[in-house]
């Protein structure tokens, strides 16, 4: 039995972290999760944000899955997702994106990854005013070879692992000629080892254009920090929403899979919450532990459940998680 570190968050982290325990336990999958909790419930109780013990479980166990955190807002903490990233060097956000059965958008056949670099770029949060008047401020965006090389690497490893043709490298080298400048540089470098791989090249501007009009010829995007989180959420916007869209920070030595939407507040406990992100990022976990067999039986479960019609409410359907959950489990092979 492997060993998998579950952070169940807060508000609706619960409900989906419940979801994501019974429908593994129904599959069989050969995981034992070891739960710790984060964030502002155990803020609360034990004031501190992550406790030791949660630490300690992610550094034995190299994996874990998360549900939505609330940091506390002005009591001068950074995000956690942030803090965790920097901790463990995650320097892979892998973002996929894919329409699926029964939720309806404007397009039918995106199926896209972006990997964004997790850990430099403009979030390395180098800020300061450049008078007394606070009347000018500048921030630093740092790009390094090191950093650069390593996530663009990843990108067209999955490219080569999944058998695509191409990858595309979104920048603003036109005008940043150092730091994207760079980034760019080290893509058309690193594309020539990865023969029969394209590199196609886009400025971010254009970029944010072809996917709102013609995403479904995107397979695998590699771009910087603050790009990748903005064209992610774009993506998911795409296929369905904040509700569908899983993801992943992977290092390499630790890796920690995350639903990418908040803790909800406005529905927590009402038993209305989509398990969905949280499940489809669990299935990225098992492709990741190699345990392929039980991801594509969960996943030939959850594609079953939407084309029946089952879906939660911010769906367009009406089932509660806990309807949802079950009827996944019923169509478990
Ligand atoms: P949110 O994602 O929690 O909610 C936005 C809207 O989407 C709400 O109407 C919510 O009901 C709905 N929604 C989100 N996930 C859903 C799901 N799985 N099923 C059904 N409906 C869903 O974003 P918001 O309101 O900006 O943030 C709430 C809290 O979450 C904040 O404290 C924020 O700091 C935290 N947060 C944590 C994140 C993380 O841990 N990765 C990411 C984003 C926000
Ligand atoms: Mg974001």
């Amino acid at each position: 039995m492997k060993k998998v570190t579950l952070i169940p968050g807060d508000g609706i982290g619960y409900e989906i972290s419940e979801s994501l325990v019974e429908i593994f336990k129904a599959a069989k999958v050969p995981i034992e999760f070891e739960t710790e909790n984060a964030g502002a419930d155990v803020y609360e109780k034990t004031g501190e944000l992550i406790p030791n013990s949660l630490y300690k479980s992610v550094e034995k166990n190299k994996i874990a899955i998360k549900g939505p955190i609330t940091t506390p807002i002005g009591k001068g903490f950074r995000s956690i997702n942030v803090y965790l990233r920097k901790k463990y060097d995650l320097y892979t956000n892998f973002r996929p994106s894919r329409n699926l059965p029964g939720i309806k958008t404007r397009y039918e056949n995106i199926n896209l990854a972006i990997f964004r670099e997790n850990t430099e770029g403009i979030y390395i949060g180098e800020e300061k005013y450049e008078n007394d008047e606070k009347t000018s401020a500048i921030a630093i965006k740092r790009i390094t070879r090191k950093g650069s090389e390593r996530i663009i690497r990843s990108a067209f490893e999955y490219a080569k692992n999944n058998g695509l043709s191409k990858v595309t490298v979104v920048h603003k080298a036109n005008i940043l000629k150092f730091t994207d400048g760079m980034f760019l540089e080290i893509a058309r470098e690193v594309s020539k080892s990865y023969e029969g791989i394209e590199l196609e090249e886009l400025i971010v501007d254009n970029m944010c254009m072809q996917l709102v009009t013609n995403p479904e010829r995107f397979r695998v995007i590699v771009t910087m920090n603050l790009y990748g989180d903005i064209l992610s959420d774009l993506v998911a916007g795409l296929v369905g929403g904040l509700g569908v869209a899983p993801g992943a920070n992977i290092g390499d030595d630790i890796a920690i899979f995350e639903a990418v939407h908040g803790s909800a507040p406005d529905i927590a406990g009402e038993n209305k919450a989509n398990p969905l992100a949280l499940l489809l990022s669990s299935l990225e976990m098992l492709k990741y532990l190699k345990l392929n067999d039980f991801a594509e039986n969960i996943e030939n479960a959850i594609l079953k459940t939407l084309e029946e019609g089952c879906k939660t409410k911010d769906l367009g359907g009406n089932a509660t998680t806990t309807e949802f959950t079950k009827k996944i489990i019923e169509n478990l092979g």
